[in-house]
């Protein structure tokens, strides 16, 4: 699981490659749900205010995945003629970038680009900007408690906390 310094190292990485490259963009979309923390934060190192969302998801769970990523939702404005980055934490195989950035081409942006925090070597859309590519399993730390719900055979910190909360839930369903 990348540490929460690992995370910071990759922001700052893509922030830096950015500015390398002279782009500076308009706006970020980031890609519900596990985008929203990177974009968050590349957001706040650029000093970008303009943060909106689009609500894709692709996996049901840690293997089971839709035919093609499914769109739930599109939550941007006044996208035409800005320069747009596209945000997730992670492209591999590639298939929610492809399909956030032909939404987002679809508003008359000036310019789209694309950054995640990782890569997998195999993926058919390597971002513009990422930090690493890596080919293990990734656990995010946003992720956590929905991999340790589907598994709990998981070993991560403050497990037994999260399974407790979880009995709870249980006994308040009945
Ligand atoms: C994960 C991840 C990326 C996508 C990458 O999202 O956050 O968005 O899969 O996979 P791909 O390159 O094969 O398309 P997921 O659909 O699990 O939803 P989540 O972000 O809400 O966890
Ligand atoms: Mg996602």
């Amino acid at each position: 699981m990348p540490s929460w310094n690992e995370i910071e190292e990759g922001v700052l990485t893509i922030a830096e490659k950015m500015l390398d490259d002279n782009f500076v963009p308009d706006m970020i979309v980031s890609i519900l749900t596990g985008g929203v923390i990177p974009a968050k934060l590349i957001s706040d190192a650029l000093g970008i205010k303009n943060l909106k969302y689009v609500d894709i998801r692709f996996y049901k769970g840690v293997k089971d995945r839709e035919n093609k990523p499914i769109v739930r939702a599109i939550y941007v404005n006044d996208v035409e003629a800005k320069k747009v980055l596209v945000i997730d934490d992670v492209s591999d195989t590639g298939e929610t970038l492809d399909f956030a950035g032909n939404i987002i081409a679809m508003f008359n942006p000036l310019v789209v680009r694309t950054a995640t925090l990782f890569v997998k070597p195999w993926s058919r859309k390597y971002p513009d900007y990422y930090y690493k590519i890596i080919d293990k399993w990734i656990i995010f730390p946003w992720d956590k408690w929905e991999i340790v719900r589907e598994n709990n055979e998981v070993e991560v910190e403050k497990k037994e906390r999260f399974l407790e909360i979880l009995k709870k839930l249980k006994v308040q369903k009945q």
